[in-house]
């Protein structure tokens, strides 16, 4: 079966394509490496013994995403494609808006005009927004994103109901996801920010490489243990088995479904700088900082939905995910550079 994995060069996308021919799907890689390398490509073919078809296009780009439907037998698309970064979200969210929505409208009507019907989207935790208690649950409120980034997300969740709604045989899974680090165990892949880290891991890696100087803690006055931000990291290799099982979860049901990917437990980020530590015998410095606007005190899932629907749940824990941040941070210093 062909499933097409728009953006799947990046950080996500490109475990997830692992993943995906490690459970003997044909993978499809649309990506305009606007935040990505080609190397990726090969490094999958490195680790997989497979090298997925690649095209290196705008899926905003009407024509282009129709040759793609054109010269293979798509039954699916898992939908990475997107801006992400929330600060500039925040200072260009036209760009944002464009982007993101525009190369998900595009897609779904490809998918239409192909009767493609198993759709799978990379949404956020972000969506809950600042107001629900944890543990977070599929059915409560979303909204008050705080950033245009969230808010695109969010909006992606809509239209995709409605799509549902009005197309009895479309599926979408909206997997919401926490906080994604870690990396490959082979160190051949993994998360290559362009610029300053503005996400935790990366930014402690490349602290612990000598890249930059010391970690800024934002906020040590949250109502927490330690009164730093507590979130819900998730090994990078599990969010990609997750996509795994949504896929083929689409392609067997109708309707949409929001589902949490997480592991269920919430780490500070004074827990996730013991824990590197801890895995990668380097010390932290740090520096600690006001809150960082848009933060909210506690994220982490409820994550019975997922076993319930999908049969998955996440296997590694906090030590396996610095351990494998380091390693890749340590054989690639710069990256895909
Ligand atoms: C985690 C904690 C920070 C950096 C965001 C998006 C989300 C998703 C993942 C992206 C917070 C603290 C961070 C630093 C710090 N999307 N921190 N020093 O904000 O939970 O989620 O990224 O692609 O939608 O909102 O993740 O890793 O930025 O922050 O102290 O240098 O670490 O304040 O408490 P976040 P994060």
């Amino acid at each position: 079966m062909s499933i097409l994995l728009t953006g799947g060069a990046g950080f996500i996308g490109s475990h997830t394509a692992v993943e995906m021919i490690n459970a003997g799907y044909d993978v499809i890689i649309a990506d305009d490496l606007s935040n990505s390398s080609e190397k990726v490509i090969d490094r999958i073919e490195i680790i997989t013994g497979v090298k997925p078809k690649f095209y290196k296009v705008d899926v905003s780009v009407k024509e282009d995403v129709r040759r793609i439907f054109e010269e293979n037998n798509i039954e699916g698309v898992i939908h990475f494609a997107g801006y992400k970064c929330v600060p500039e979200s925040t200072k260009v969210p036209l760009k944002y808006y464009r982007n993101n929505i525009d190369t998900t409208l595009t897609v779904l009507e490809v998918m239409e005009e192909n009767d493609c019907n198993a759709f799978v989207f990379s949404s956020s935790a972000t969506v809950y927004g600042d107001k629900n208690q944890v543990p977070f649950r599929e059915d409560m409120p979303t909204g008050g994103t705080t950033n245009a980034y969230g808010s695109t997300k969010l909006m992606i969740e809509n239209i995709l109901k409605d799509v549902a709604a009005a197309n009895s045989k479309f599926s979408a899974v909206l997997l919401r996801y926490f906080n994604p680090i870690g990396a490959h165990p082979s160190g051949l892949i993994g998360e290559a920010p362009d610029g300053i880290p503005n996400n935790l891991m990366p930014y402690i890696t490349q602290t612990a490489i000598g890249i930059r100087e010391c970690l800024n803690v934002f906020g040590t006055d949250y109502n927490t243990p330690d009164g730093t931000g507590v979130r819900d990291f998730i090994h990078v290799v599990d969010l990609a088995k997750g996509h795994v099982a949504a896929i083929k979860y689409a392609t067997e049901h109708t309707g949409a479904e929001a589902i949490n990917l997480g592991t269920g437990n919430g780490s500070s980020v004074l827990e996730v700088v013991h824990a590197f530590e801890k895995a990668s015998g380097v010390k932290i410095p740090v520096v600690f900082k006001d809150r960082r606007p848009g933060d909210v005190e506690y994220s982490y899932a409820c994550v019975d939905k997922a076993e319930r629907l999908l049969n998955w749940k996440a296997q590694y824990d906090l030590n396996d995910m610095c351990r494998d941040s380091w390693n890749w941070q340590e054989k690639n210093p710069k990256g895909y550079e």
